[in-house]
């Protein structure tokens, strides 16, 4: 008795949402707008969106399962982005990202169509408050002052930093590494980035210089970043 009473129950429910989803393909087909067209925006709002933002206000790390893509057309260099997805061997949190080790597991990986589809799709994904093409390559002697500055704030303390050792590398690993940094990010949003850290991970401990830097120290330090290979 009980099961007919509850395939009853349930066979009243399934009517009106047939409806329901029949409008909604109408509005969908009439509008033009809402069901996605484009093979990468399928992929990241099916995929990425389980663990990435890719809209929304500026949130602490450990809200997120993983870094934030809501500005990733400003973010990364497109080359790089097509060659990670592929083959995401590298590790941008050497020690996970939210520290937990199933976020250690391997990142998903895409064929190349795929790979481009998403990059072009994510290019899209801009911030106005970044303006583009303040950067250009650094002076011989900005590129010393921003070395200079790095070395003595410190940065190396909790990125992973190109060095002269026997690993190719020195320093710590709260946060993300810069080794080939000059492949993977964009000058002009490294040195947004720069200005004020709260602006993009708001309290999640990156470090910022009190009294703040004057602006073209900050900009040496983010020409000398673009250095880091
Ligand atoms: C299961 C959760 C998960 C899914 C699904 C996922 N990612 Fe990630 N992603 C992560 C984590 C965790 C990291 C940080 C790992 C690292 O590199 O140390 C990451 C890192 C990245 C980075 C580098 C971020 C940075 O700022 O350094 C990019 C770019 C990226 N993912 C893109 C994608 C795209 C595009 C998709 C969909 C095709 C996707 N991810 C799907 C969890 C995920
Ligand atoms: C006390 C540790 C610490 C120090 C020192 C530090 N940072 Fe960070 N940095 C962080 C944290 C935490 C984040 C937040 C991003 C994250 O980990 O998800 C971050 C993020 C960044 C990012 C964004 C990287 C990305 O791939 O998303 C840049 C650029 C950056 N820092 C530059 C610097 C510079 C330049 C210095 C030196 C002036 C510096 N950091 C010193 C902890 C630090």
């Amino acid at each position: 008795m009980n099961q007919s009473r509850s395939h009853r129950t349930r066979r009243c429910a399934f009517v009106p949402g047939i409806a329901v989803s029949m409008a909604a393909l109408l509005i969908f087909a009439s509008s033009g707008i809402a069901a996605p067209a484009d093979p990468g925006e399928k992929i990241v709002k099916s995929l990425c969106v389980r663990c990435h933002r890719i809209e929304g206000k500026p949130a602490p790390r450990r809200t997120k399962k993983a870094p934030d893509l809501i500005w990733a057309g400003n973010k990364y260099q497109r080359d790089w982005l097509v060659a990670w997805l592929q083959n995401p061997e590298f590790k941008h949190y050497p020690v996970g990202y939210d520290f937990r080790p199933e976020r250690k597991k391997r990142h998903l990986s895409l064929p190349v169509d795929q790979a481009k589809a998403v990059t072009d799709f994510l290019a899209t994904h801009k911030d106005a408050r970044i303006k583009e093409g303040v950067m250009k390559p650094g002076t011989p002697e900005q590129l010393e002052r921003g070395g200079k500055l790095y070395r003595e704030h410190g940065c190396q303390n909790c990125h992973l930093t190109p060095a002269k050792t026997a690993k190719g590398y020195a320093g710590g690993t709260s946060s993300t590494s810069f080794i080939k940094l000059n492949e993977r990010l964009q000058a002009d949003w490294i040195y947004r980035f720069n200005q004020n850290p709260n602006d993009f991970e708001p309290d999640s401990g990156a470090y910022i210089p009190k009294p703040p830097l004057p602006d073209e120290d900050i900009y040496a330090i983010t020409a000398y970043m673009m250095t880091l290979k």
